[in-house]
Formats: C-alpha cells, structure tokens, sequence
C-alpha cells in the first residue's frame, strides 16, 4: 500500500475513526485526483500537505469526513453534501432498489412524491434509474437548507427537469389533486431519547434530520400513513427506510390503515431496513 496512504490510516486509526481504511483511501483519491489504482501504481501524488491537513482535521475533530470534503457517493454518484443535510447512508440504497423494482416495468407517466430529500440522493437516484421513463417526482422538505443542497446536487447531475422540489412540513403543501404512484420517504426515525448513546459523528449531522419525538421514534410513519390514501393513485405504493426494532410497529400501522401487500427488505446484516405496502 501507498506510503500517504498508510499515513493517513495511521492518522485516524490512532484518533480511533472506525472506517479508518476506507476514510484514508477516500481523502487520498479526492485530494490528490488519482483513482487508487493510479495511487498503487506508483504515479505521483500531489497535494500532500492538504492530504495531511484533512486528516488532521478529520482525527481532531470528529466531523465526519463527507463534511470535511463537501461530498458523499450514493449509488456511484457524488453528492454535495454540508452540515444541513444528512449523509447518505448505504442502507439508503436498498429503498432505492426496492423502489426501481416496483415501477421499472411500467408504461404510464410515474409521479413520485420524497418526503425528507435531505441532499436528494432517493429523488436524484431514482430519476437517474427511470430516466427513460416519463416519470415526475415532487420532492419536499421542511428545511429550506436542505431543499438548496438537493437542488444543487439535482443540476449537477442533471436531473432538474424529472424533479420538483417544495418546502413542505410532510403533506401540508400537497396539493388535494396531486396524486402519486409511490410515497417514498426515509424520514427521522432515531427516538430523540437514544441522543447520548450516538457515535459522536452523528452528532455534527441535522438534528431535524435524525430525531423523531416519540419513544418509539415512529411519528413520521405514523403521519406519512395516516393520510397517505388522500395521495395516492389507486394501487400506489408507500415504501420506507426504517431503524432497527421498527418493523413490526410499522407493519402494524400499515395494517391498521387498510394497506395490504406488506413487504419488508432485510440489509446483509439482517435487519429489516426497508418496508413496502401497497394502498
Ligand atoms: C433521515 S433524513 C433523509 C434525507 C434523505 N432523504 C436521505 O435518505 O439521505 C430526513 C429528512 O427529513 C426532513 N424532515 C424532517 N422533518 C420533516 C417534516 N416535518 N416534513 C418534511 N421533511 C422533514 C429533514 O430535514 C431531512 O432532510
């Protein structure tokens, strides 16, 4: 391995970062342009000094390393990311794939509605995926902040004419007569009461993006249900990213509100992650 590779590892391993390897790979590839197989090669590595920089800065700091470098990949595509939004998480991506399979084979026009686009990874993931379809998706947030990041990522990929974005607080700017095929929504769910128990990196991300309110921390999926059938299209789908221990609460919620073909989605460490149902 790369002597600034083995560096920077060192750097990080010794303030305890987790993920120090691929932390150190990724500061090395962005800062210095080089792909890490050029890196092995041999091929020079400029930008040193601002190498080390970074992973000091990253080592004292705690800041995760997105927000340091001013971007995240989802998907294989890099998005902007800052302090106002979350980092896109990998478990994110399952939503998305889950998401694709349901509309891939269909003809018709495809209107989507993203409660919570944070930085825009579901809404740009899923136009990029469907970009041959005509497909319309309405992407809401109550962060202003927010909603600026999503559409800057949405221009820098070049998917602003598949994405409306709205300030909304979950429906309340919905329209009575906008009516969608697919609800998607990765919404806070970390009861507010687990706040001490998190990884300090965290801690630096939106607070409105993480915590719900209640013990269970399942009021988004609670609102998001409740009056999903004013807005959706006959046989719509809604599909959620969830925590951990949630599944069977939303499963329940699902049921209770008339919602039938319940599917949920296991991550490789076998945790349900992702809930479908349809109206
Ligand atoms: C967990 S983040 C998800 C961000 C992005 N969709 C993703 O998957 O990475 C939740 C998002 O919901 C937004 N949010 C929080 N409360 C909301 C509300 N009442 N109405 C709409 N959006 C809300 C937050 O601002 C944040 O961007």
């Amino acid at each position: 391995m790369n002597a600034i590779i083995k560096q920077v590892e060192k750097i990080l391993f010794n303030a305890g970062i987790e993920e120090y390897k691929q932390e150190a790979k990724l500061i090395v590839e962005s800062i210095s342009g080089l792909s890490l197989d050029k890196i092995i090669a041999g091929f020079e590595i400029r930008n040193i000094d601002k190498i080390i920089e970074i992973a000091q800065k990253r080592a004292e700091s705690k800041v995760p390393v997105q927000y340091i470098l001013g971007f995240s990949y989802f998907m294989g595509e890099k998005y902007i990311v800052n302090k106002d939004v979350l980092i896109p998480r990998d478990e994110t991506e399952i939503l998305v794939i889950e998401c694709y399979k349901l509309l891939k084979d269909r003809n018709k026009k495809i209107d989507i509605l993203d409660i919570g686009v944070g930085s825009g990874c579901i809404s740009c993931a899923l136009a990029k995926k469907l970009i041959d379809k005509d497909i319309e998706i309405l992407a809401v947030d109550i962060s202003s902040e927010a909603i600026k990041i999503a559409l800057e990522n949405a221009d820098k990929l070049d998917l602003i004419r598949k994405i409306v974005f709205r300030k909304s607080d979950v429906y309340s700017k919905i329209r009575d007569f906008e009516k969608f095929d697919l609800i998607v929504s990765n919404p806070p769910y970390i009861p507010i009461a687990e706040k001490c128990n998190l990884q300090k990196e965290v801690c630096f991300e939106p607070k409105v993006a993480l915590f719900a309110t209640d013990i269970e921390g399942v009021e988004f999926y609670k609102k998001i249900i409740k009056d999903a059938y004013k807005f959706l299209k006959i046989g719509g789908f809604l599909a959620f990213e969830i925590g951990i221990n949630q599944a069977d609460i939303v499963r329940d919620l699902l049921i209770e509100n008339n919602f039938k073909n319940i599917k949920l989605i296991k991550d490789l460490a076998n945790i349900t992650r992702v809930v479908i149902a349809q109206i």
